[in-house]
């Protein structure tokens, strides 16, 4: 496995590999956890060779976001990931991804607005550009991104679709599902941040999404289930609940009750210094 930090050097590794076969691309911003890992192992049953790329993106954490605190563990992660057979990390720093002078910025409107993006302006700006560029800088022949951010995932698609990205396409963008711990917390770097105490209370996110969409499946009303699941993660310790939301799963747009398309609920909530979020399909 190698590490690559320059850019140069990157493209010459990745047209090397390219010779065996296809090559996948693993977006991460490193502290990786089992989920990362099974995009790794998704990612290796698709393609010859897998690339991992660990950047925390200054582009996409706002002002007073937790960037400065953010895990980062490269040695840690490199070990997990020789054990997975990944052929290449691409671990660039801040001045190669974003030189001095660096202007561009990748907007996708609409469905950027609502959910995190209306919680953190700026913040898929910030996914799009630093995804893009991971695009064209690794050129992969497909790239795997978790479900658990379903709303980054359909920005992503969106913007390849939109630009008419060629390395990967549109349809070459897949989505693997959340892993969640025994109790249903699904896997987060950010879960790093709870105490014990915070981290029992967490597991109660969750199951008041399973109670909500036991709720809305058996013909109850979209907003008193919504609110009784506020009732219940506030009961639960979390101090505020960004959104609970449910949405049609494609288009994201806002739905009061089920229709004929498929659809999900999304929730975003804090409980001490983590903000975690979840989605599942209704
Ligand atoms: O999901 C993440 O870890 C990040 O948003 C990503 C896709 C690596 C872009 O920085």
């Amino acid at each position: 496995m190698q590490t690559i930090n320059r850019l140069n050097p990157l493209r010459d590794a990745v047209t090397a590999l390219r010779r065996d076969g296809p090559v996948a691309l693993v977006p991460t911003m490193g502290a990786l956890h089992d989920g990362h890992l099974s995009l790794v192992r998704e990612a290796k049953r698709r393609a010859a060779h897998v690339v991992v790329s660990i950047f925390v993106n200054p582009r996409q954490f706002g002002a007073g976001e937790d960037l400065a605190a953010y895990p980062r563990q490269l040695a840690r992660d490199s070990e997990l990931l020789a054990s997975e057979d990944v052929s290449l990390i691409w671990a660039p720093g801040v001045e190669e991804m974003y030189p001095p002078g660096y202007a561009t910025n990748i907007s996708v409107a609409g469905i950027s607005d609502g959910l995190c993006g209306a919680n953190r302006p700026g913040h898929f700006d910030g996914v799009a550009t630093v995804v893009c560029k991971l695009f064209h800088q690794v050129l992969p022949d497909l790239a795997l991104f978790g479900e658990k951010d379903w709303q980054q995932l359909a920005v992503i698609r969106r913007m390849a679709r939109d630009l008419d990205l060629t390395q990967p396409r549109a349809d070459a963008i897949h989505g693997v599902p959340t892993v969640r711990e025994a109790d249903g917390l699904a896997l987060s770097s950010r879960n790093a941040y709870l105490t014990a105490d915070e981290r029992e209370r967490a597991g109660a996110l969750p199951q008041a999404m399973r109670t909500a969409i036991a709720q809305i499946r058996a013909g109850g009303a979209v907003a008193d289930s919504l609110a009784e699941l506020q009732r219940s993660l506030t009961a639960a310790g979390f101090t505020a609940v960004d959104y609970a939301e449910l949405r049609e799963a494609d288009s994201l747009a806002l739905l009061d009750g089920l229709g004929g398309l498929p659809a999900r609920l999304f929730v975003a909530a804090r409980i001490g210094r983590a903000r975690l979020i979840d989605n599942m399909p209704v």
